[in-house]
């Protein structure tokens, strides 16, 4: 996973333009308990995005990880059967879809919202493998993005930085090994938090997004 500069002012005046539906998600005035999205196992209520989470999921089959089991945020995926957030759910989508056109994506992986103390629990998306590319946007630098490097086997992570940030990195297919080579990230907020993400199979068209991204000013050759 590597950081990506923010040139584009073109995509930074989008991106920015998700403050309304962010605000919008802030009125609302949910309950954050409600927002927890929770399939078992829970693992005996260890801390979704804790490192002894990570440690049992990966003894599990690889395959009940793919997507995140356990998660604190709106999604399209929490807003698609709410009848009250029929609006939300819309905009979320279309949003998502402005952004893919702008950066020549192929299709929107996810936009999430975090509350304060929201989360994505470790998973590694294997089940929708490819080469991604992260937008994330934090009010404070209170959150984090952790992932474990397969080759060493460390968990890193990755501080954010107040406003805007962007990462890129690949999503290993569940097929290509164990759990070990599979790309296993969580994340967790104190302050209110999205990110926007987008998966592509082709390399080229991966290295094509993050050249516009960074406005031509990074070394492809080292992703
Ligand atoms: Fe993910």
């Amino acid at each position: 996973m590597k950081t990506v500069p923010l040139n584009n002012q073109r995509l930074m005046d989008l991106l920015c333009k998700s403050d309304s539906i962010s605000n919008d998600i802030k009125k609302l005035d949910f309950d954050i308990t409600t927002l927890s999205h929770n399939v078992t196992p829970a693992f005996d209520g260890k801390s979704p995005y804790g490192d002894e989470y990570l440690n049992l999921a990966m003894e599990v089959d690889k395959r009940e990880f793919g997507f995140p089991r356990h998660s604190r945020g709106i999604s399209q995926i929490h807003t698609e059967n709410d009848s009250t957030l029929v609006d939300i759910h819309t905009r979320l989508a279309s949003y998502a879809r402005r952004v893919a056109v702008n950066i020549g994506a192929e299709r929107n992986a996810l936009f999430m919202v975090y509350p304060p103390g929201g989360y994505i629990g470790w998973h590694h998306n294997g089940n929708a493998p490819g080469y991604n590319v992260l937008f994330t946007y934090n009010e404070t630098d209170q959150g984090w993005f952790k992932y474990r490097d397969a080759t060493s086997g460390k968990v890193i992570t990755i501080q954010d930085t107040v406003g805007w940030s962007c990462k890129a990195g690949y999503y290993t297919p569940l097929n290509d090994g164990d759990s070990d080579s599979l790309f296993w990230h969580a994340a967790h907020n104190d302050t209110w938090r999205r990110t926007i993400a987008f998966v592509t199979p082709d390399k080229g068209m991966w290295s094509a997004m993050i050249d516009q991204i960074a406005d031509g000013d990074i070394d492809i050759s080292s992703f």
